[in-house]
């Protein structure tokens, strides 16, 4: 039998760089009073959230995603031309089809670079990560840009009592290239196709065509909250388990911002001590799907919370049902 060349690649993978991008029009949880029967003391309370940012009208997915790959890149040192394949995390943008990374790609001068979309909601940037650190260790590119960019703003029903205060828009970004050491744990992922219905697009295509109207978010959130409490707190602490690290070796924790009630159930679970980091950016910034964690990465290293070269534990999880997360080495 013919023996074909296989890839090969360097031993160990890491993030060189995170960019993120924040829409311009600041939205108060006041704002939303004028559509849904709330007030600012319940939406506090329940969920941390005080403000969120949506994009003005000269903002939108691939401004938002450009700005933060740009920030990445920059940083990161490396040349346009060192980067073989770019990703874009989202299930905001507004085509199936053509995916908009390649119009990234070529956007940021980055030439023939393999360039694709993935739909994984809020557990995407985990998701893409896997792949990227994979792409980069077998060989097959040198660097990957990995995006993750949402308008989820775009899709929130703002008469819906159950999500119009929750989601946020925004973009985050990482370049993954070659390491001498190990900076990217291994994935602890999963999905749930039998709870498909917890996080929803409203309407698929050929209904919105038929009723002309916008497919909107849908969620059962009592359903998400217990199961990210309870099913998504032991895949937490299996990241730990899998990168072979104990919660006193951890530094930071930047689990996705879905609601601070969330966040102080898994810190109990892990029982992470006291001086651990933890990403909070929901309170300014509401959930921004797939880019909360590169978002929430970069405001902590931007800040001086973190620091480079901390341990960091993400994990994401939303709709699919789907989750991932992963230690890694902050860049
Ligand atoms: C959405 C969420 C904040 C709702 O909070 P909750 O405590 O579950 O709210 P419930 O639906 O159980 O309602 C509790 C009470 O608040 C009321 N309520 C619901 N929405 C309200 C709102 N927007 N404003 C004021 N009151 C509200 C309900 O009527 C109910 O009142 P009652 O006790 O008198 O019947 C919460 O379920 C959540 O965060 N879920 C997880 C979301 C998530 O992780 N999403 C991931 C997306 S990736």
């Amino acid at each position: 039998m013919t023996n074909l060349k296989a890839s090969t690649g360097p031993q160990f993978a890491r993030i060189m760089a995170v960019g993120s991008a924040t829409p311009s029009r600041v939205i108060p949880n006041e704002f939303l009073l004028q559509y849904i029967d709330s007030s600012d003391e319940w939406i506090t309370q329940r969920t941390g959230i005080k403000e969120r940012r949506w994009i003005a009208e000269d903002e939108n997915i691939t401004t938002l995603s450009l700005d933060a790959a740009r920030s990445a890149i920059e940083r990161s040192g490396i040349a346009a031309d060192q980067i073989d394949a770019v990703i874009l995390s989202t299930i905001s943008h507004y085509h199936q089809t053509p995916a908009l990374a390649p119009q990234l790609a070529t956007e940021l001068g980055i030439p023939d670079a393999a360039a694709y979309d993935i739909s994984a909601a809020c557990a995407g940037f985990s998701y893409g990560l896997a792949q990227a650190e994979s792409l980069v260790r077998s060989g097959q590119a040198r660097h990957v840009l990995l995006i993750a960019g949402e308008t989820i703003s775009e899709i929130t029903d703002l008469t819906d009592r159950g999500t119009a205060f929750l989601f946020g828009d925004g973009a985050g970004a990482v370049i993954v290239g070659p390491s001498e050491t190990n900076g990217i744990g291994p994935v602890v992922w999963g999905s749930d196709g039998s709870q498909a219905g917890a996080i929803w697009q409203t309407r698929g295509w050929q209904e919105a065509v038929a009723e002309g109207t916008w497919p909107k978010l849908g969620m059962d959130g009592r359903a998400v909250f217990k199961w990210a409490t309870g099913f998504i707190a032991q895949a937490a602490k299996k990241c730990l388990d899998e990168a072979g690290i104990t919660a006193d070796e951890l530094d930071v924790f930047i689990p996705h911002q879905a609601n601070d009630r969330i966040t102080d159930t898994l810190l109990r679970y892990l029982k992470l001590p006291e001086n651990v980091v933890v990403a909070r950016t929901i309170r300014q910034l509401g959930n921004n799907s797939a880019a909360t964690i590169p978002m929430a990465m970069d405001a902590l290293l931007t800040s001086g919370e973190a620091k480079s070269g901390q341990t960091a534990l993400i994990i994401g999880f939303g709709a699919g049902l789907v989750y991932a997360g992963q230690v890694i080495i902050l860049p």
